[in-house]
């Protein structure tokens, strides 16, 4: 009773039948159109799942469109930018689908390069999703691969329920959404190399997709992948920032991963207190704030507060379980892609030791690896810091010289001391 409504079966449910798009008009999805101004997910019927979704392989495109508004000018050297639908696979192994925008560049190109740029958007409401938050919150990461003359894909990889740190979700809707650009005959030439991108939040969809490429994308290619602030272990992550002001994370990956297991979820909220100043109205509050907000509102506080079990609410079996199988890399899978992995050592969120030991770890396991370790900054300094440094490298990946320029087979591990921002500690 307390689950969020199932946006599967959500009760629009538009007749559809697809058919290759014809890159000159501006609705490709048959029988329905939308409205021209950007609408909010929750609001807008393109946000739903055509009959019969069900049956179509992961990856199918469900439904595309000219994205609404004004996002061409809101980024720069866009031409234009596409919104796609598509089918995918949750966290439970049933047919889910997800939306992944897709930004073509002004400026020349041969269509030979596809970056997909998992956003950290950290919020448990899809109405924060970047399909519709760039239109105000645009990502600076956006333009500048674009500025590169790269596509840029950026999937909603939470997924309609807004799975916060779901891995199993968002390594499928991640790698879903690869293929769905891939099939959208948007520009993309048949030999494109294909990079990913995420920091943070944005690491873990990185990172899981190609945990789970091997097994669930055998055909896919993906040349090479950059991980910042890498989450080894989203649980480690809910212990770290308790009174701290990243408090709002434990709140959001506890609801978020939970959302997959509807079950669990309704557990884990009857456990929530009832009264007293850490109730369960206010906790869930959180499901409709954007990641900013929630930040501001939940600073300082112990999620374990709001319940009469303390911490000991994750280690009831039915909690733990989605944890165990969602919120810790390096069980699923090994990447196939070389990998740019930087990290702050004095990240406060997510400690340096589980990326040294997750590298380690891929490193025995054959995955070449740059590892760069900034001496410099937290957590938050190292998304800019680490930028140029991703950016750079990224080009090496896309555009072919990658193996000329890192000629190193296996790991390289370095302390590096880059001080473009420092919170002064
Ligand atoms: C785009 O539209 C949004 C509202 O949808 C507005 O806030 C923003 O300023 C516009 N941006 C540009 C560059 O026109
Ligand atoms: C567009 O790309 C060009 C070429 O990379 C670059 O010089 C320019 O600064 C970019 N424009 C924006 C708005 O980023
Ligand atoms: C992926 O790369 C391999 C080896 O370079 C190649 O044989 C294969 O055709 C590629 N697959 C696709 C789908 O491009
Ligand atoms: C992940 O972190 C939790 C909390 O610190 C810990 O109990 C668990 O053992 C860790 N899992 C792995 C596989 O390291
Ligand atoms: C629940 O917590 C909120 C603060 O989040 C508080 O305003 C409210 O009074 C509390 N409700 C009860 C019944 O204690
Ligand atoms: C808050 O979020 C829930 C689920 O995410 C949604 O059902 C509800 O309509 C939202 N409420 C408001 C006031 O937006
Ligand atoms: C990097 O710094 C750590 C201290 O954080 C030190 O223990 C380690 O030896 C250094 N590694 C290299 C390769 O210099």
């Amino acid at each position: 009773m307390f689950s969020k409504p199932n946006a599967l079966i959500g009760a629009l449910l538009v007749a559809f039948s697809y058919a290759l798009p014809s890159p000159n008009s501006h609705v490709y999805d048959n029988g329905a159109s939308y409205s021209s101004t950007p609408l909010p997910p929750s609001q807008d019927p393109f946000y739903t799942a055509p009959t019969g979704f069900e049956f179509k392989p992961p990856g199918t495109i469900l439904r595309l469109r000219r994205a609404p508004g004004n996002l061409t000018s809101v980024f720069g050297n866009c031409s234009s930018a596409y919104n796609i639908l598509y089918r995918t696979t949750d966290s439970q192994y049933k047919p889910a689908w997800a939306v992944t925008t897709l930004y073509i560049p002004s400026i020349p190109n041969n269509g030979d390069a596809l970056l997909s740029y998992q956003f950290p958007y950290n919020s448990v409401d899809a109405d924060f999703s970047p399909s519709y938050s760039f239109y105000t919150e645009p990502s600076p990461d956006v333009t500048a691969g674009l500025s590169r003359g790269w596509f840029v894909s950026v999937p909603d990889y939470e997924g309609p329920l807004a799975s916060d740190g779901a891995g199993i979700l968002e390594a499928h809707s991640t790698i879903d959404s690869i293929r769905a650009v891939l099939f959208s005959n948007l520009g993309l030439s048949s030999d494109v190399r294909i990079a990913l991108w995420g920091y943070s939040g944005g690491a873990i969809p990185s990172e899981w997709a190609l945990e789970f490429q091997e097994q669930y994308a055998p055909e896919l290619n993906i040349s090479g992948a950059a991980l910042g602030g890498l989450p080894p272990n989203v649980t480690d992550v809910i212990f770290n920032v308790i009174g701290t002001i990243w408090a709002s994370h434990a709140m959001s990956a506890s609801l978020g991963v939970l959302t997959q297991y509807p079950a669990a979820y309704d557990f884990f909220v009857s456990k929530m207190k009832t009264e007293g100043p850490y109730n369960r109205t206010g906790f869930l509050t959180i499901n409709n704030m954007s990641f900013a907000e929630a930040h501001v509102v939940f600073a300082g506080q112990n999620m374990f507060d709001y319940f009469d079990d303390g911490s000991e609410i994750l280690q009831f079996p039915i909690i733990k379980t989605p944890f165990q199988e969602n919120s810790v890399m390096t069980y699923h899978g090994v990447p196939r892609a070389p990998l740019f992995v930087y990290k702050a050592i004095h990240d406060e969120v997510t400690l340096v030791g589980d990326t040294d030991a997750f590298v380690a770890r891929n490193c025995l396991m054959g995955t070449n690896i740059l590892y760069q370790r900034n001496t410099v900054g937290e957590h938050l300094d190292e998304f800019t810091n680490g930028d140029g440094r991703a950016l750079d490298w990224l080009e090496t990946v896309l555009d072919g010289s990658y193996a000329e320029k890192y000629s190193t087979e296996g790991c390289t591990v370095m302390n590096v001391t880059v001080n473009i921002v420092d919170s002064g500690t």
